[in-house]
């Protein structure tokens, strides 16, 4: 595989077939009497979303609108192949497209991401779903009105994954964001850490580090559209700049980004913690709009299972990551992400893993099953954990990481915390949600009778309309603490 960084010539050529393509979309819904629609369903990580955002900013220069999820013209799967039971989601689902497909054979189907890098995928879908019209790769996104052009000019299936490591610059795509007030942007793409169980060097490719000025270009253009949010992605920001010589390194990154007026939050993901330095850890302590919370994935506490897994740190240096951090920010939050079940792993590893947990005592974690990924170093091992031993270890670890989350959300209660509210709470139309700067996610009730930051007003009883309130800041007082919530009272709206 060879880095490509996509030249402007490439990006014109791609706007000529989205050109040719909406001429060629608009006639016909013009004559048909309705828009054409597409519906894109994301599996796996905020990557994808970003790279769904693309796909969907993408297909409205085509003419295509948001559709629903049940007859659009056009579906695309994005997905995911981090764990067996992402690729068993998208199978199931393409099941049910067949018959879709079966009441509209006009409807086209579309699979993207990182589970079209492997042969074996395609090679299911060539023979078992044939009905999938257009298969690419998490590079090629940028190449939609190309392939989507030759699909419809030649009425065959196109399937396209490219090899190359591609770099086409985020400011000369479209991107139609999910959020109002939260942009997702990504600093560099794909890694070169191999860990033994992972599939994501194997699917997006080597590490490639967006151009600085261009990113602090993004974020500039963000804050004066009004974003209050900026995510940092990569699969290991820490390593950003690494690829190229000379080039500024993620706290130089950071420290710039915290500098630009007008966005209250920035957060980043994922911190790998062998390339965590000090010195990120110091900027995220000295800027107020630096979130205080950092995901820090230890995956096993035991130094064997870390050597195994190619994770290059040992758990003493994994221990004094996070005790600098709870020292210098003792306001914030870790989460981690721990696997369970990794090939050889003993009882007595995984009391490792326990200890480990007991002595940080992580915010929130994502706990996962060992899965075997065909291709990887791990699937080749020996001594694969036999299931039964999994769920029990498992469920062990749940139960403890469930008691330290509980305890850390109860340590804020009675505080005030300021929340960037998301919108309302799923689960209760009249209770808003939202979080606090370290993470915490918080569902709060306003007083009957309030005046909102829009200059509006809310009536006692008035159902409220919770994209009113998205992306505004407001003091909650918290009431009370559950493992995974926290339930606090409106207080004030803060105005910036
Ligand atoms: N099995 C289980 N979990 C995995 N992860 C990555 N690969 C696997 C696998 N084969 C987890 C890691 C990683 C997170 C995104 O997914 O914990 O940090
Ligand atoms: Fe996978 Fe390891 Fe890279 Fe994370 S750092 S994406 S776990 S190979």
């Amino acid at each position: 595989m060879s880095k490509f960084v996509i030249q402007a010539e490439d990006l014109a050529a791609q706007k000529k077939f989205a050109e040719a393509l909406y001429q060629n979309y608009h006639n016909e819904a013009q004559s048909r009497g309705y828009e054409f629609t597409f519906s894109i369903r994301t599996y796996g990580c905020q990557l994808n979303e970003s790279d769904s955002e693309k796909l969907s900013g993408i297909l409205k220069t085509m003419s295509f609108v948001q559709g629903n999820t049940d007859d659009p013209d056009l579906v695309i799967f994005n997905t995911c192949s981090v764990r067996e039971n992402a690729q068993d989601r998208l199978f199931g689902n393409l099941g049910l497209v067949k018959a879709m497909k079966r009441k509209n054979p006009k409807l086209i189907v579309g699979v993207c991401g990182c589970m079209m890098k492997q042969e074996e995928n395609v090679e299911k879908i060539t023979k078992s779903y044939p009905f999938v019209d257009l298969i690419f790769g998490p590079q090629d996104i940028h190449r939609l009105p190309e392939l989507l052009y030759r699909l419809h000019f030649t009425s065959k299936r196109v399937y396209d994954v490219s090899k190359n490591d591609y770099l086409a610059d985020d400011l000369d795509l479209p991107i139609d964001r999910s959020r109002r007030f939260r942009a997702l942007v990504p600093i560099m793409y794909g890694c070169n850490n191999f860990c033994t169980y992972c599939i994501v060097p194997y699917t997006r490719g080597r590490e490639r580090s967006r151009p600085f000025e261009q990113i602090i270009k993004e974020l500039n253009n963000l804050a004066a559209e009004g974003y209050k949010e900026i995510l940092l992605l990569g699969q290991n920001v820490n390593s950003y700049g690494k690829d190229n010589a000379g080039m500024p390194d993620f706290a130089d990154l950071l420290e710039a980004a915290a500098k630009i007026d007008g966005i209250s939050r920035i957060r980043f993901m994922t911190s790998h913690p062998k390339d965590l330095s000090d010195r990120v850890i110091d900027i995220m302590a000295e800027n107020p709009n630096i979130e205080k919370h950092l995901h820090l994935p230890m995956q096993s506490g035991s130094d064997n299972i870390l050597k195994a897994m190619n994770r290059h740190y040992t758990r003493e240096q994994y221990i004094r990551t996070a005790r600098l951090f709870r020292e210098r920010i003792p306001y914030g939050t870790i989460s981690t992400d721990i696997i369970v079940g990794f090939p050889g792993e003993t009882e007595a590893d995984f009391a490792d893993t326990l200890s480990l947990m007991r002595e940080i005592r992580f915010d929130s974690a994502f706990t996962f099953q060992y899965s075997v990924r065909p291709g990887t170093p791990a699937a080749k091992m020996e001594d694969q954990i036999p299931q039964d031993v999994v769920t029990e270890r498992f469920t062990r670890l749940l139960e403890l990481q469930n008691g330290h989350c509980f305890d850390s959300n109860s340590g804020v209660v009675g505080n005030v915390e300021e929340i960037l509210i998301e919108g309302r709470s799923e689960t209760a139309p009249h209770i808003l949600s939202g979080r606090t700067m370290s993470n915490r996610l918080v569902n709060f009730t306003l007083p009957d009778d309030i005046d909102l930051p829009d200059g509006t007003h809310l009536e006692k009883g008035e159902l409220f309309d919770g994209d009113r309130l998205e992306g505004c800041l407001a003091n909650v007082r918290i009431t009370g603490a559950r493992p995974f919530s926290l339930e606090g009272r409106w207080e004030s709206f803060t105005h910036d």
